[in-house]
């Protein structure tokens, strides 16, 4: 028997409204909160030189990217379909992932790839990590030195994962970047796929109410928070008697 291959996807032509060429990947929220996080934390970095313009913003940016933070670790529970934890947390996956890149076959990922999935955790955690030390200078428990290597391992991570993230975009010829932009792939790289099953009904009001919670639990902890320039210590100038 002849081996004749058809493609049998919903692409197919004559198919009207069935043959939509986008599948929904990344829900608005993880969007959103992915270039909100990249917004704050680069704010952090550009903010965090003493006596510089952007100083008084430094703890702010800070504090909004640890409610970022919260809310993904809830999201990553009762959010849309690729951005749950339990969907792309693959441990086991991760090494036929790289042998298959060495070998240079790359397979198509809807999702985040194996790898991209470790990457996730790490940014997250490593965020988590300068936040945390950062917050324990405003309580006066904690060390610069720490805060700033911390801070300087984020840097490190952040460019490998842009760097990553180009680099994927140029092997699976597919632009990763729109993608988070626009929540959407091509279907045509991904024949077959459906579009990913949104967040559970009640999840964007849970969530609206875990980040009110977070900056109501941030205000108590520090009051002065969200008001730039209320910490001389967080690198802001200080009283102008040194000039
Ligand atoms: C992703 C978030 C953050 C990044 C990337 C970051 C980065 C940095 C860096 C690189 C410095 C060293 C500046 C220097 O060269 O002296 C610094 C200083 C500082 N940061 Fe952060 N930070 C972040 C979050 C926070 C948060 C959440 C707080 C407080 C709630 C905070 C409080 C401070 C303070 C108080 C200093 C000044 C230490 C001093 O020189 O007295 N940071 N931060
Ligand atoms: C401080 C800066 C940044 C941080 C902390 C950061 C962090 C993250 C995190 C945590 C994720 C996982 C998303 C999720 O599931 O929640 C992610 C994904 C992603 N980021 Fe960033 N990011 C930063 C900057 C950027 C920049 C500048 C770009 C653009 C070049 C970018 C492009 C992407 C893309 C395309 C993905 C999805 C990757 C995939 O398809 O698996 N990120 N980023």
């Amino acid at each position: 028997m002849p081996d004749i291959a058809l493609p049998i996807t919903p692409t197919a032509p004559g198919r009207k409204g069935h043959a939509n060429a986008a599948v929904k990947v990344w829900d608005l929220p993880t969007r959103l909160f992915h270039w909100l996080l990249a917004a704050t934390v680069l704010l952090a970095f550009v903010s965090a030189e003493e006596g510089t313009g952007l100083a008084p913003w430094h703890v702010a940016a800070g504090w909004v990217a640890a409610i970022l933070i919260g809310f993904r670790m809830i999201w990553g529970f009762i959010g849309g379909q690729h951005a749950r934890f339990r969907n792309f947390i693959r441990p086991g996956a991760v090494g036929d992932h790289v042998a298959g890149l060495l070998h240079g076959r790359v397979e198509p990922s809807l999702g985040h790839n194996p790898l991209g999935g470790l990457a996730t955790l790490v940014l997250l955690a490593t965020v988590t990590a300068v936040v945390w030390s950062g917050a324990s200078l405003i309580g006066g428990t904690g060390s610069e030195d720490l805060h700033e290597g911390l801070a300087g391992g984020l840097l490190a991570l952040v460019g490998l994962h842009v760097a990553a993230v180009v680099v994927m975009s140029v092997l699976s010829r597919e632009n990763l970047v729109r993608a988070m932009v626009t929540g959407v792939k091509p279907r045509a790289r991904h024949p077959g796929a459906v579009d990913a099953a949104p967040a559970a009904g009640l999840a964007a009001p849970a969530a609206a109410l875990a980040i009110i919670a977070g900056a109501y639990a941030v205000q108590q902890v520090d009051s002065g928070a969200f008001v730039p320039g209320s910490h001389a210590e967080a690198g802001e100038t200080e009283d102008a008697d040194h000039d």
